[in-house]
Order: structure tokens, then C-alpha cells, then sequence
């Protein structure tokens, strides 16, 4: 019987990231199957004990394999189903005559097909009730937790290569929102704390995961992509309590008439009304994104760097048009350019070329080094009138020392409480540098009016958190 199994809320959602034993009913020896790749995860990666289940063969890459759930006589946590629709009920039941706690369903072909699918729906829902066995899916990807290495993602790992350990935590009601988003996270090497796509939500949906969520102490920032929302109420009340303790971002598709008909036959969603989950938003404090750029932008600003405790930001660039640029988007997303402190203008004449002149946006000039930079991140770090700092670096000026450039802006961004974001455009040159900066924290984007974006959220967070909701857009 399994340890846990009697728990409800967050601690019974814990089942599904942290078992001490899985079992993969549908595991394949046949390299293109869903139950191959599976399989695979779990014996490179997983830290617990894991079971394969396959009624017709001995063994899987060397592992030995189970008839049946019910022939392991060890205890399981967590089964993972990758067998076809009509074959679910029967598994179940054995599941819950095994005492198992938890099941990740894979399969899809229930509810967002109708008919029969509808009836297999109920049936499974039944058999959960009857055995109390948390469920989640079915029609889903399920789950990844980069601590315990739970990986039930079907994509094998050549083609989806898995997001480090990190801060933010990923839930999608849809698989393919879910593989952009870590595909993206691995790519750019942020840190993920645990994903999961619970696909119908028949069972477990998003409210659950929001609340355990909320009480995970390897999670800093909650990213959510929605098609609806299962229980309004349940789902606006723990959002409430959810973003007290940290940041949680919502994309919700299905706003218009033809993307809730598409919502419905993708995961049999009802999308609702856009304009109360609009409000709900607002209500509870969550952020609202509306594309996954947007999403995975303001995610990783959100783990890595501190909310501003005002709209006030200081921009050093070397290269004017790119300030230009970003002081519309400061305007644009309800920011102001902070003034340059009266006592700090000696100094800044006094060690800057004439042809650097003193307002901000401080443009360095093309000729710009990196001591200039440095003098610059320093009295605006410093200055009281200043919340936060969006840095400018064109990267192919010859003054520009790269490699220690990274290291002067994270050793300045480490003694000082304000959020600084870096604007580094440009393409081969700039990857590398863009690379360094974020695997040191400091979130970093190709374009001006992503790196405003991001740096809006920052200060809406932190107007958020003085209980200050609803006065900037
Ligand atoms: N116990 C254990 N294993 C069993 C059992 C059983 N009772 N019965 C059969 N099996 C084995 C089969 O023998 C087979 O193994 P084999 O490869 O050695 O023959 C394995 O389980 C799988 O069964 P198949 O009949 O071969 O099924 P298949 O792999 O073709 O399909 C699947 C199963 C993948 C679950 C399919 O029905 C399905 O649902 N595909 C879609 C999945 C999907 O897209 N999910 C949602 C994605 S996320 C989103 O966007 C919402």
C-alpha cells in the first residue's frame, strides 16, 4: 500500500513529483512507441525505484519487465499509463486493487473525442473515486521534476533536451505549450523546478497544481498555460493565496469564438468568458502574458532578479538609437526615465568625454569601455532616485572588453538590491555573452522592447506586492 495514498490537497498532488516508486504500464521495447521513450527516461534519470509493465515481453534495455501492476510485489507510489483508451479501465483497477496513489494518464481518446471516449471518461473517474487514486490526464504529458527526475515526456531526450534545476515552475493544460516552453528553458539554460501537462484535467487540474505549487520551496516564479478553467471559484481563491507567496503567470488561450471551439476538441476545455477571466485575474494579483515568448521572458526575470520598488528606471547604452527605442517602451509599459542625481553630475563630468552628455537615457557614446560602463551601473545602482537599470550594450564596438563586461555588470548587480536587466542585440557575436549573463542571473534579451517588457513585470510585481493591485496595466 502506498505511503501516502490517504493524504488529500497539496500533499497528495506531491505523489505525482516526488514517488519513491513508479511503474510504467505500457513500456515498449519498439524504439517509436510512446511507452519506448518513457521507459527510457526513467532508467537514465530517475532517483526512485521504477517497475516496467508489459504483458508479452521479459525484459526492456536490459530491465526486467512486469505482466501486470498487481505481479510487482513491491509497494508503487505512481503508475504511468501508455496503453490504448479501452484498455485504461482494466488497468485502473488492478492499480487500485494494487493500492497504488497516483496515476499519470498518457492516453488520450476520452472526453475531448465525446461518445465513447466520454463513457471511458466515466468509468476511469469512477474507478479513481472507488480506490482513491489521484489522476491526472488523461490525454496529457505529465510530469518532469528536475530534482526526483519524474520524466513521463514522451519526446525523447535528442529532441527535447531537458531544462536544468532552476526556480521556475512550468503547468500546461496543453502538451505542445509545454514542450515550446521547456524546449525554450533548455536552450537558453534556465533552470526549471518541476513541469507538468495535466492534458482533460479530470482529476487533478490546475487549482491543485497552483496550490502545491504555491507551498514548493524549489519554486520561485508559477507559469500557467490554460484552455479553462475546471472550478472558478476553487481556482480564484487558491490564485489569491498562491501569489502572496510568489509571482504566477497566466496565459489563457480560447479568448475568441473560434479559439474556444478549439480549445474544446483539444482537451475538452470550456474557455468561458474572456472578460471574467480578465477580472480574475486582477482580483487575485496574477500576472497575464498573452504568447509564449512573453511568458518565458517574464518568467525568468521574475526567478532571477528582484521586484522594483518603483517605476523609476536609469538606461546606459552605447549606442543612441537603441535608447531611443527602449525610452518609448519604458513610457509604453507605465515606466518613467529616473532623473540623474544633481550630486552625482561632478563625478560623471568630470571622468566622461565631452561628448557624453548627462541625461538619461546615458548614451556612452560608440567609443564607450568598460570603465565608462562601470562609473555608469555604479552611480545609477547607487542613485535614490533610480528603482531599477536597464543596461544597453551593443557588443560589436571595439572598446567593449566582452568576457569582463559580463563580469563587472554581475559583480555591480550582486551588491546592489535593485533589478538590473541587460538589452544585448545583434546575432552570432551577441549568443555566447547573452548565454553568460543568464547563467549568472541576469536575465538578458536580443530586443529593446522585450527587455522593457520584462523589466514592466518586475515593477508590476512589485506594485503587486505593496497590495497596490490593479493601478498599473
Ligand atoms: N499492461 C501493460 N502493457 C500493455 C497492456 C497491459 N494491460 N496491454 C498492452 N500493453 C502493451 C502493448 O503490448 C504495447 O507494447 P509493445 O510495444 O511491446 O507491443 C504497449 O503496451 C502499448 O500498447 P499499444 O497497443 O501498442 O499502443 P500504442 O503504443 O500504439 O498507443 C498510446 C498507446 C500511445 C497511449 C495511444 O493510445 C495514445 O493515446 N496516443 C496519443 C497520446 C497523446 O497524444 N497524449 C496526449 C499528449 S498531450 C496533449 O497535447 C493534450
Amino acid at each position: 500500500m502506498s505511503a501516502v495514498k490517504s493524504l488529500d490537497g497539496p500533499q497528495s498532488v506531491e505523489l505525482f513529483f516526488n514517488p519513491k516508486s513508479v511503474a510504467i504500464i505500457g513500456a515498449s521495447a519498439k524504439q517509436k512507441k510512446i511507452g519506448y521513450v518513457i521507459a527510457k527516461n526513467f532508467i537514465e534519470s530517475f532517483k526512485g525505484k521504477f517497475f516496467l509493465v508489459n504483458p508479452t515481453l521479459q525484459e526492456i534495455l536490459t530491465h526486467k519487465t512486469y505482466p501486470s501492476v498487481k505481479s510487482i510485489k513491491e509497494d508503487v507510489d505512481l503508475v504511468v499509463i501508455a496503453v490504448p483508451a479501452k484498455l485504461v479501465p482494466r488497468v485502473l483497477e488492478e492499480c487500485g486493487e494494487k493500492g497504488v496513489g497516483a496515476a499519470v494518464i498518457i492516453t488520450s481518446g476520452f472526453n475531448e473525442v465525446g461518445g465513447e471516449g466520454t463513457k471511458l471518461l466515466e468509468e476511469i473517474l469512477e474507478i479513481s473515486k472507488k480506490h482513491s487514486i489521484r489522476l491526472m490526464g488523461p490525454n496529457c504529458m505529465g510530469v518532469f521534476n528536475t530534482s526526483s527526475m519524474v520524466d513521463t515526456l514522451f519526446i525523447p531526450r535528442y529532441r527535447l533536451k531537458r531544462a536544468p534545476q532552476g526556480k521556475i515552475a512550468f503547468i500546461s493544460q496543453s502538451g505542445a505549450s509545454g514542450i515550446a516552453f521547456l524546449d525554450w528553458a533548455a536552450g537558453e539554460r534556465i533552470g526549471i523546478s518541476k513541469f507538468a501537462s495535466y492534458g482533460n484535467a479530470s482529476d487533478v487540474d490546475e487549482a491543485d497544481l497552483l496550490e502545491f505549487l504555491a507551498a514548493d520551496k524549489e519554486t520561485k516564479v508559477i507559469a500557467m498555460y490554460l484552455e479553462g478553467v475546471k472550478e472558478g471559484r476553487k481556482f480564484a481563491k487558491i490564485a489569491k493565496e498562491a501569489t502572496k507567496t510568489k509571482p504566477v503567470l497566466v496565459l489563457k488561450s480560447g479568448a475568441t469564438y473560434s479559439g474556444s471551439k478549439a480549445a474544446l476538441s483539444h482537451t475538452g476545455s470550456l474557455s468561458g468568458s474572456d472578460k471574467i477571466f480578465d477580472a480574475v485575474v486582477k482580483q487575485t494579483g496574477m500576472i497575464r502574458v498573452y504568447d509564449w515568448e512573453e511568458m518565458f521572458d517574464i518568467a525568468r526575470v521574475l526567478a532571477y532578479q528582484p521586484a522594483a520598488k518603483g517605476n523609476k528606471v536609469a538606461v546606459i547604452t552605447n549606442g543612441g538609437g537603441a535608447g531611443v527605442m527602449i525610452a518609448d517602451e519604458i513610457e509604453h509599459h507605465g515606466m518613467k526615465l529616473a532623473e540623474i542625481e544633481e550630486k552625482a553630475m561632478p563625478e560623471l563630468k568630470e571622468k566622461f568625454p565631452p561628448h557624453v552628455t548627462l541625461r538619461n537615457p546615458l548614451d556612452l557614446a560608440g567609443d564607450a569601455d568598460n570603465e565608462r560602463y562601470q562609473i555608469a551601473i555604479k552611480s545609477a545602482l547607487d542613485s535614490e532616485a533610480v528603482d531599477s537599470l536597464l543596461l544597453v550594450c551593443i557588443p560589436h564596438t571595439p572598446g567593449i572588453d566582452l568576457e569582463s563586461f559580463v563580469d563587472m555588470v554581475v559583480d555591480a548587480s550582486s551588491k546592489s538590491k535593485k533589478p538590473l536587466v541587460v538589452c544585448l542585440p545583434g546575432g552570432r557575436i551577441s549568443f555566447g555573452i547573452r548565454e553568460l549573463f543568464e547563467e549568472n542571473g541576469i536575465p538578458t534579451y536580443p530586443t529593446p522592447m522585450r527587455a522593457a517588457l520584462s523589466l514592466a513585470a518586475l515593477v508590476k510585481y512589485g506594485s503587486l506586492k505593496n497590495n497596490d493591485l490593479d493601478t498599473k496595466s
